[in-house]
C-alpha cells in the first residue's frame, strides 16, 4: 500500500471534498428544535448516500429521536476493527443578527488568518466528520480496498444530550463493538499542536423556575409587600460560589481527584498561554477557583455556570412589573468520580432549603453524564501520536478537554471499545457561536491525518 499515493490523492481532491462538505453544511440539522426534524432526516439521508457511493453497506436507523447512520466496510476478520463516530446535528444559530452571512449558506472565505470554511456545523461537527469520510474515499480510490474493518456510526442528537444513544448502543452492541472508536469532535492544543484528548468533563444540566405570586403584578401596587422571584433566584445563584470561586453545593467536591504528579508535570510542559487564550475573547483574568492553574480550571476542575436566566419584562421600553416567575438554566461540568445524580439531588435540596415563604420551585432535567478518562497504554495510541506528529510536523500531545462528549464513556462501558478522541478544531472556531468556521488547514490536514493513522493501525 502506498500512503504517499493516498496523500497525493487527498491533495488533488481537496476542492471536490470541500464542495461535498459545503453541501452537507447547507442542511439545517438543528437537533434541539423540533422545527428542524425533517432537516435532520435529510442530513442522515445525505450521509447514507455518500457512504453508499463509497461502496459502504450503510443505512439510516430509526430511534425515538433523530436517526442514527450506521455503515460497515472492509474485511470481517483480521486487522483492527475501527469504529468512527461523528455527529451530523448542529447547534441553533441564534443570535442570527451577529452572523456575517446566512449560517446555512456556507462558503470558503479568505481571512487574515488563512482560508476558512464558514457556516453552522463547519467545525462542530460536520467538517470533522467529513475528514474521516474523505480519507477513506481517497484510500478506496487509490487502493481499491479498505485499510481494515470500518464501522461508521453517526448520530443526530449529540447537541441535545444524545438521548437515544445508550439504548441504541445496548440494542446493537454486537454490531457496533470494535477495537477502537475514533471520535472526531475535539480540537488541537492551542490551535497548533495535534492532540489526543484523554480527559473529558461530565455534564449536569438543570433548569429551575421559581414561582411566587400567582400572576404578574403592578410593582407600584404590590412592590414592597410582595416577594419578587427574580430577587430570590439571584440570591440563590449568587450563593453557588464562595469568594474564592469554590462551589458551595454540599458534597459537590466528593470524587474530585487531585492531578497525579505525572500529569501535572506533563501539563506544565505544554506551557499553556492563558493570556492569549483569554485575550482572544476580550478577557485577561482566569476567574475560576483562585488556587488553581488556568489549565486545571478548564480541564480538571469542576464548574458551575449559569447558561441562561429570565423573568419579568425584557421587551423594548420599560414595564413596572413584579413578575410571577423567574427561571435559570444551570450547568455543572464534572470531573473524576463526581456523581451527577448525587449532585443533582444535593443542588435541588440546597435551592429548596433557601426558598423563602410563598415561593415554590419546579425542575426540568437536561441530562447528566460522568467525566471520562481514557487509558493510553494500548500501543495504538503511540502509533496515532506518531502519525499526527508526522502530518503536522509538531510533536502531538495527550491533552484534557473542558467540553463534554457524554458518549465517549459509553463506548468503553457498553461496547467494550476503547475511545480515541482526535479532532482538528481550533480555539477560535466559534463553535456554538455566530460565524462558526473550520480552517481549511484543519480540514485538509485532518483528512491526511486519518489516512496516516489508518495506515499506522492497519
Ligand atoms: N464538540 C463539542 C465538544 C467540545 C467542546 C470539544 C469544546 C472540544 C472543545 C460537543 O459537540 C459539545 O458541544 N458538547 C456539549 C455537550 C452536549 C451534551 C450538549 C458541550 O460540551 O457543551
Ligand atoms: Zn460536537
Amino acid at each position: 500500500m502506498s500512503l504517499d499515493a493516498v496523500l497525493a490523492r487527498i491533495d488533488d481532491d481537496l476542492p471536490a471534498a470541500t464542495e461535498r462538505l459545503l453541501d452537507l453544511l447547507r442542511i439545517k440539522s438543528i437537533s434541539t428544535d423540533p422545527a428542524f426534524k425533517s432537516d435532520c432526516q435529510e442530513a442522515a439521508d445525505w450521509l447514507v448516500n455518500d457512504l453508499q457511493s463509497l461502496g459502504v453497506d450503510a443505512q439510516k436507523r430509526p430511534t425515538p429521536g433523530h436517526p442514527m447512520v450506521v455503515g460497515h466496510a472492509g474485511p470481517e476478520t483480521g486487522k483492527p476493527h475501527v469504529l468512527f463516530y461523528g455527529h451530523y446535528d448542529v447547534q441553533p444559530v441564534d443570535p442570527l443578527n451577529l452572523w456575517d452571512r446566512d449560517p446555512f449558506d456556507p462558503a470558503v472565505e479568505d481571512t487574515e488568518k488563512g482560508t476558512v470554511i464558514r457556516g453552522r456545523g463547519a467545525a462542530d461537527d460536520k467538517g470533522q466528520l467529513m475528514t474521516f469520510m474523505e480519507a477513506l474515499r481517497a484510500w478506496k480510490e487509490v487502493e481499491g480496498d479498505w485499510p481494515c474493518r470500518i464501522t461508521f456510526f453517526f448520530e443526530g442528537e449529540e447537541e441535545s444530550g444524545s438521548p437515544s444513544l445508550v439504548p441504541f448502543m445496548q440494542e446493537n452492541a454486537d454490531e457496533l463493538r470494535a477495537d477502537f472508536a475514533m471520535i472526531c469532535d475535539t480540537g488541537m492544543f492551542e490551535s497548533r499542536t495535534p492532540s489526543i484528548v484523554t480527559m473529558l468533563r461530565g455534564l449536569l444540566g438543570e433548569e429551575l423556575t421559581i414561582t411566587a405570586p400567582t400572576k404578574d403584578l403592578h410593582s407600584g401596587m404590590f412592590g414592597g409587600i410582595s416577594i419578587n422571584p427574580i430577587r430570590v433566584l439571584s440570591r440563590i445563584i449568587a450563593a453557588l460560589h464562595d469568594e474564592t470561586g469554590r462551589i458551595t453545593v454540599p458534597g459537590f467536591y466528593d470524587g474530585v481527584p487531585e492531578l497525579p504528579d505525572e500529569l501535572k508535570a506533563q501539563w506544565q510542559g505544554l506551557a499553556f498561554d492563558h493570556a492569549s487564550f483569554l485575550g482572544e475573547v476580550g478577557l485577561s483574568h482566569p476567574a475560576g477557583e483562585q488556587d488553581r492553574t488556568p489549565l486545571e480550571m478548564i480541564w480538571s476542575r469542576p464548574t458551575c455556570d449559569v447558561n441562561g436566566i429570565w423573568g419579568g419584562y425584557q421587551g423594548d421600553g420599560f414595564k413596572t412589573v413584579l413578575p410571577s416567575q423567574a427561571s435559570a438554566k444551570i450547568s455543572f461540568r464534572l470531573v473524576g468520580d463526581q456523581d451527577p445524580l448525587a449532585i443533582r439531588e444535593s443542588f435541588r435540596k440546597m435551592v429548596e432549603d433557601m426558598l423563602p415563604e410563598d415561593c415554590s420551585v419546579a425542575w426540568k432535567d437536561h441530562g447528566a453524564s460522568r467525566a471520562s478518562v481514557t487509558p493510553t497504554d494500548d500501543p495504538a495510541f503511540a502509533a496515532a501520536l506518531k502519525a499526527l506528529t508526522d502530518e503536522w510536523q509538531v510533536p502531538a500531545a495527550y491533552i484534557g478537554c473542558g467540553g463534554s462528549i457524554p458518549i465517549a464513556g459509553h463506548f468503553s462501558k457498553i461496547l467494550d471499545t476503547t475511545p480515541m478522541l482526535i479532532g482538528f478544531g481550533k480555539d477560535d472556531d466559534q463553535i456554538h457561536s455566530p460565524n462558526e468556521k473550520y480552517d481549511m488547514e484543519s480540514f485538509h490536514k485532518g483528512i491526511r491525518s486519518w489516512a496516516r493513522i489508518l495506515d499506522a493501525l492497519s
